[in-house]
């Protein structure tokens, strides 16, 4: 059986140089290498006791679904802004270059839910970092989050310290 990291493609020099971009459309469109993703990410859930999973807009979506549906929980979307029709929440947070900002509606998180976060991958841990500040401020509490790939160099963790954070492929660089 192939192992996750060989489903990973790896792009040299993109989106610029110096970059190696890890891509997931070659797990994604490999029905082996799909169900090892998503199982070996609900793996990482063993244990933890949870009432929903977060997933944030695009790739967040493509693995929060189906381990929501898996685990018989609900799914709750963190969108880009302006894309949500009932009353949100929202926060900034910094690219490499600019910034950009995400939404939650108000009612999506209960006060005192266990949430999940789940994304494709860590880079800064930016994006993530803003979501658990979102699920914070509805009175949600973060109990995991979970990644398919981490790139370890970028330190995105220390954004993280204070949180259980699990990815099922670690690359050292950038
Ligand atoms: C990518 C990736 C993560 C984020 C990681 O999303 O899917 O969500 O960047 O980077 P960070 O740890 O430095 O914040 P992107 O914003 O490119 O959008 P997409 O998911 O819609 O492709
Ligand atoms: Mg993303």
């Amino acid at each position: 059986m192939k192992k996750i990291e060989e489903y990973v493609r790896s792009i040299p020099d993109f989106p610029e140089k110096g970059i190696i971009f890890r891509d997931i459309t070659s797990v994604l469109q490999d029905a082996d290498g799909l169900k090892l993703a998503i199982d070996s990410m609900i793996k990482l859930l063993d244990g933890v006791d949870f009432d929903v999973v977060v997933g944030t807009e695009s790739r967040g979506f493509i693995f929060g679904v189906p381990i929501a549906y898996a685990l018989g929980k609900p799914f709750v979307p963190v969108r880009k802004k302006g894309k949500l029709p009932c009353e949100t929440i929202s926060e900034k947070y910094d690219l490499e270059y600019g910034s950009a900002e995400i939404e939650m509606h108000k009612d999506s998180i209960l006060p005192g839910q266990k949430a999940v976060l789940v994304d494709d991958l860590i880079a800064t841990g930016g994006t993530i970092e803003a979501c658990t500040k979102l699920i914070e401020r509805l009175g949600g509490e973060v109990v995991k989050i979970i990644f398919l790939m981490e790139l370890a160099g970028l330190k995105g963790r220390d954004k993280l310290a204070k949180y259980d954070v699990s990815s099922v492929i670690t690359y050292e660089g950038k």
